[in-house]
């Protein structure tokens, strides 16, 4: 692989130790994959620090204390605990403690301790053709395919790419890569952002790793409607970018996406895709503890929705209502008055986690001593089809999917309200 002068001055540890751990990882995977040379990027989603792996701290500790730092503005994924309500999700406080210490690693290596899986909500906003990298698929799919940036799934190589400013050009970061292989003929317009996720799960199952161009919407989906598909296609399949021709720099047209030619036969997104979807996961119980909406992080816009939808309500008794958002969304939340709305309805907004990243997760190992015992939960309501597969995977919890304004009218009724009938 070619090398850059600088490139091969930090590989041979002339500008540092942690330098050279990360050139060297780049390197490595640069060959592993064929990649000709290496890229400048312009921003790195980077890796939390999990608080439910000691280690996994400890390592982030590690790169600050070697004086590690980012050479490009880079945001935290999504982490373990919420580092201020910790209490509202009944997480131990070691843990949050803990999750607390990796913010102070991302201080000391100036990255923004952001700690959410829609950092482009919280201002960080790459730009068409800007390579970047994202240990976060749904951060992959919307910036490869709303903001046209070029970007792979990465794992914690994104830390070593944000440390060099550097990245082995292969996949998304290729032209050849950025083209359609599979046309997805749109029959029914999805009427909300949950039928946007159903519909991405749907797609998804069928695309496997490829990249869907979707032909036919009646209008220009929104912002929202556009993360929620993307986060559900990288679901159900290994997506890493999605085409909506007039959305989706440059292309302008179908044509435009398959310079090999249209493809021949089309995936129908309809009403029984959707349908599907939300009947694979709504289990036979309607009982719940939980009712939760804000996968991926709520916007600002959905914020002003749910403000909304819950003004004047009342959370059931006995009935949870988590939001999950950002901790920067959430204090735009606080400023237009929604968060008091919410509140004042018995809603819990929740940053830093979701239900699938906190403590809940039964399939991961946290360190004994940090007091994790995830809580046994008879069902949880939610409105995106991610979340859904998550929660049934890795907290071992039934799961009734329906839509967001009928996720929260189960949460006022105590009684799930389907998405349909
Ligand atoms: Fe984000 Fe958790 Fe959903 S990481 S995309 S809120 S499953």
């Amino acid at each position: 692989m070619k090398l850059s002068r600088r490139d091969q001055e930090m590989l041979d540890g002339r500008h540092g130790a942690p330098l050279r751990r990360a050139m060297e990882g780049l390197v490595t995977l640069g060959k592993a994959y064929g990649a000709a040379d290496m890229v400048d990027i312009g921003y790195a989603h980077i890796h939390a620090g999990m608080a439910m792996y000691k280690d996994d701290v400890e390592l982030m500790e590690e790169l600050a204390d070697a004086g590690a730092t980012m050479a490009v503005p880079a945001s935290a994924n999504i982490a373990n605990a919420d580092l201020v309500n910790w209490r509202d999700t009944g997480a131990p406080e070691p843990l949050a403690r803990l999750q607390q210490r990796a913010a102070g690693a991302h201080h000391r290596m100036g990255s923004a301790s952001a700690f959410t899986c829609t950092p482009y909500w919280a201002g960080h906003w790459p730009t068409w053709n800007m390579h970047m990298v994202s240990i976060e698929s749904t951060v992959t799919i919307f910036c490869n395919s709303v903001l046209g940036a070029r970007s792979n799934r990465d794992g914690f190589f994104a830390v070593y790419a944000g440390m060099t400013g550097r990245y082995p050009r292969f996949g998304y970061h290729l032209d050849e890569t950025r083209r359609g292989t599979h046309l997805v003929r749109v029959e029914t317009m999805p009427e909300n952002i949950s039928d946007f996720s159903a519909l991405g799960y749907h797609v998804g199952k069928s695309v496997g790793g490829g990249v869907a161009v979707f032909d036919g919407f009646a209008r220009r989906p929104t912002l929202d409607e556009l993360d929620s598909l993307g986060a559900a296609l990288g679901t159900s399949g290994g997506i890493s970018m999605f085409i909506v021709p007039g959305v989706t720099p440059p292309y302008a047209t179908v044509e435009d996406c398959f310079p090999q030619g249209r493809p021949n036969d089309a995936i129908v997104a309809d009403a029984t895709g959707i349908a599907e979807t939300y009947a694979s996961f709504s289990d036979a119980t309607d009982v719940f503890d939980l009712v939760h909406i804000g996968c991926p992080h709520a916007s600002f816009e959905e914020m002003k929705d749910y403000a909304r939808l819950l003004h004047g309500k009342k959370v059931k008794d006995g009935v949870e209502l988590w939001i999950t958002t950002s901790r920067s969304v959430r204090n735009m939340a606080v400023e237009a008055g929604y968060i008091t709305v919410m509140e004042r309805a018995g809603a819990k907004i929740i940053s830093d986690t979701c239900p699938m990243s906190c403590h809940f997760a039964r399939t991961a190992s946290p360190d004994p001593k940090l007091g994790v015992t995830p809580p046994t939960l008879r069902g949880i309501v939610l409105d995106s089809a991610k979340q859904a597969k998550y929660v049934r995977d890795m907290v071992r919890c039934p799961t009734l999917l329906t839509s967001t304004e009928k996720a929260i009218e189960t949460a006022i009724s105590g009684r799930f309200v389907p998405r349909f009938g």
